[in-house]
């Protein structure tokens, strides 16, 4: 890729709920230092009005307007620039054009889908191009996945120091976790939903556990995952009860193509879960099982049409809504990580995170990955394709990630 571009990098969707919020803190990151950046997205208004409300830091932010479908648009865009950071979504609908730009002209890509059968699309069908260009496109960099992926990378760094050997098994268990909920990620559950209808394929994919490893490389321990089911079970290790946590399938696939793309450094056994917690006794039991039962029945009523567009209507927030100010401040997220190593020894790691998961945190993380590209681009050990944000940008972005986006892990 050409090192000098007119652009550093162009946020693509910076109107949107995430988008406004990547905006401010790429601002407050960059600063009035040497990088150039743009912001894009399709209406000038919005656009102008995004740009007007940034902390003011001397340094010029550049407009550009088009459509998600206008290739010859997002072509010239991407040719500009040496990272494009996306936050328009549902990926499915309006990501493919723009993500074929980035891989055609050589662009470093970073976005936040958790859409797995979009993201198995684009690896199979770009992947060997992206090779070539030297594009490095890394999806999934929000609260899905970063901390489940950057924490099974830390805690497999402190078996190998202390035991010269990887954890064959981690639990990652979802232990505090106060936020809110954006209109985009309603309406990547909802075309997931609409998506399950028509695509013969769907649950398939959904249900294979090695969904977004590469081609002969989908086999290992693990059983299908399967989403939310009402299945409440009791943590040894932590003295306390689990139930499902609903983005576990995706961020687990996640963590196994890490594995693979890695060469397999957690081990061809390497066995991953990931479960929400609460406490023990019987009031942990009966809040997991609650917890369980409310996820089981917001999954029912999100496949059923009607009560699919009557939550759409009435209860899902709309594009370009997300949690408040006061929301995004307050909220918080811990995860903790039990490692077990072959010889039974157990290990344990802390992953805090500060702000609403939903927003304020994804796009501190994912402001964090677009600068590793950037400015991280000769450091960055692997070259152009499809990659994870543990495999692609590993301990680089786990420390800017502590130090500028409120994460902390620690081994406990
Ligand atoms: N991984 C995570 O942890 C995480 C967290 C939050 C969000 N997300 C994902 O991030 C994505 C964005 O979420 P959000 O809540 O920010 O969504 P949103 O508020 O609906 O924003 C969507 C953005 O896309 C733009 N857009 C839509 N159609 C377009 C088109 N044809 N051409 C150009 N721009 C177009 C919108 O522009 P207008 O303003 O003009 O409508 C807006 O800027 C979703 O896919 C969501 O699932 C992931």
């Amino acid at each position: 890729m050409a090192r000098k571009r007119e652009f550093d990098i162009i946020l693509w969707g910076a109107t949107g709920s995430a988008g406004r919020r990547v905006a401010h803190h790429l601002a407050r990151r960059i600063g009035n230092g040497p990088l150039k950046w743009a912001i894009g997205a399709r209406n000038q208004v919005k656009l102008e009005a995004v740009r007007d409300a940034l902390p003011r830091t001397g340094n010029e932010v550049a407009i550009l307007i088009g459509d998600s479908h206008d290739r010859s648009f997002l072509d010239t865009m991407a040719a500009r620039t040496r990272v494009v950071v996306s936050t328009v979504g549902p990926f499915a609908l309006y990501g493919t054009e723009l993500l074929e730009a980035c891989v055609s002209n050589g662009t470093h890509y970073c976005d936040l889908s958790g859409e797995v059968q979009w993201m198995r699309a684009m690896i199979d069908a770009h992947q060997s191009e992206a090779r070539e260009t030297g594009a490095r496109i890394v999806h999934a960099c929000g609260h899905d996945s970063i901390p489940s992926d950057l924490g099974v990378q830390f805690l497999q760094e402190a078996a190998m120091q202390r035991h010269g050997k990887p954890c064959m098994r981690i639990a990652t268990r979802i232990t505090r976790m106060k936020g809110g909920f954006s209109g985009g990620t309603a309406a990547s559950f909802v075309n997931a939903m609409e998506l399950r209808e028509t695509d013969p394929d769907f649950d398939a994919l959904s249900t294979d556990p090695y969904a977004l490893c590469p081609k002969g490389e989908r086999q290992g321990p693990e059983g299908p995952d399967r989403m939310m089911p009402v299945s409440v079970t009791y943590d040894e290790d932590m003295k306390a009860w689990t139930n499902p946590y609903f983005m576990a399938p995706m961020n687990s696939k996640v963590v196994r193509r890490t594995n693979a793309l890695m060469g397999y450094a957690y081990g061809r056994d390497f066995s991953y879960s990931e479960t929400a917690m609460t406490t023990g006794g019987p009031g942990g039991w009966w809040a997991a099982m609650r917890h369980a039962l409310f996820g089981r029945a917001f999954l029912i009523a999100m496949a059923i049409p009607a009560t699919r567009r009557l939550l759409e209507r009435h209860v899902l927030p709309k594009s370009g809504e997300g949690p408040s100010a006061e929301t995004r401040e307050a909220g918080y997220y811990e995860l903790i990580q039990i490692g077990e190593m072959p010889d039974g020894t157990i290990l344990k790691a802390r992953i805090m995170g500060q702000g609403d998961p939903a927003i304020e945190s994804t796009s501190r993380m994912l402001v964090e990955a677009a600068l590793c590209l950037a400015e991280d681009a000769d450091r960055i050990s692997v070259g152009g394709g499809f990659w994870t944000p543990a495999s692609a940008l590993g301990s680089l972005l786990r420390d800017r990630v502590s130090e500028h986006a409120g994460l902390k892990f620690e081994l406990l």
